[in-house]
């Protein structure tokens, strides 16, 4: 049987109840970790494109012979995410990986439409929620000692978006917001590297989730998103979670502060 890596680690996830969120938090119980599972609600987001849509991810992985426990989180509310990461840690006696998933996005719409009500959510879910839940984290790995055999005290796994790297048209609050988190992860990875303590970033391309399902029915949107991604294929979340997965491994000890393009190209340059 091929080893577990994650064997005894302790990982939160938060939008673990559908893609991106919910593909990681399987993948990393597949490799022996307890995960505290953080979402809106347990179950899946129905315009998702996974074939088992009817499943919680926590039913999935107890059934596989896994450890999850579900918490029903708004990351945008402070007392919520306090509450999951207190009582997550509670249950399975420490913390050792956070992934930071949930993220809210509106449909495309021109700067000068944006209100602040959308201003005021995608700040307090993309940039407050996962700022808190990085502190959060922090602070717990700092209470444990580090893991010379893993190289490190703790890991965090920013995910942000393409369109945090490049200007893309028609949604300026959503990629602002996601720009944060990138640089939140730079500084932030800065703070505690002598800590050991890894904070690193992926940013996805169009991915097929619930969340871009619309996206991916309208016909010229999807024509558009194809032609700027080099690769011939657009994203899965099988994609985002191979290289989350390894950010959680020994190989990984010694990157930190990085913001992993996972984009089929799309942020290198002129398409041609
Ligand atoms: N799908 C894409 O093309 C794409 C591209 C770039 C970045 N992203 C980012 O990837 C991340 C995952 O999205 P996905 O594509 O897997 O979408 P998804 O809709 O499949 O999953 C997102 C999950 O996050 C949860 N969630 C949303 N707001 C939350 C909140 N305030 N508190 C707690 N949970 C919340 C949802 O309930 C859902 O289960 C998001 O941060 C998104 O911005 C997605």
């Amino acid at each position: 049987m091929a080893e577990k890596t994650l064997d005894g680690k302790v990982a939160l996830v938060t939008g673990s109840s559908s893609g991106m969120g919910r593909d990681i938090s399987i993948a990393l119980a597949k490799q022996g970790a307890s995960i505290i599972c953080c979402d809106l609600k347990s179950e899946a987001n129905p315009a998702g494109f996974e074939n088992d849509l009817d499943t919680t991810t926590v039913d999935l992985i107890n059934k596989r012979g896994g450890q999850a426990v579900f918490f029903k989180v708004d990351i945008s509310q402070v007392a919520e995410i306090e509450h999951a990461f207190g009582e997550g840690i509670v249950k399975f006696g420490r913390l050792d990986i956070a992934v930071n998933c949930a993220g809210y996005w509106a449909p495309f719409r021109k700067f000068a439409a944006e209100d602040d009500d959308l201003w005021q959510k995608m700040s307090a879910v993309n940039v407050l929620g996962t700022a808190k839940c990085n502190r959060l984290a922090i602070q717990q790995f700092l209470r444990q000692e580090v893991d010379t055999a893993w190289g490190s005290r703790g890991r965090i796994i920013n995910i942000s978006s393409c369109a945090a790297n490049i200007a893309f048209p028609h949604e300026v609050a959503y990629s602002a917001t996601k720009a944060a988190i990138n640089h939140m992860t730079r500084a932030g990875a800065l703070d505690h590297a002598q800590d050991w303590i890894n904070i690193n970033c992926v940013a996805p391309g169009v991915v097929a989730t619930g969340m871009a399902r619309k996206n991916f029915e309208d016909d010229q949107i999807i024509k558009h998103m194809q032609k700027a991604t080099p690769w011939p294929r657009l994203g899965t979340v099988g994609d985002i979670t191979g290289i989350v997965v390894f950010l959680c491994g020994r190989q990984s000890a010694w990157l930190t502060g990085q913001i992993y393009a996972v984009d089929g190209g799309m942020t290198l340059g002129v398409t041609p």
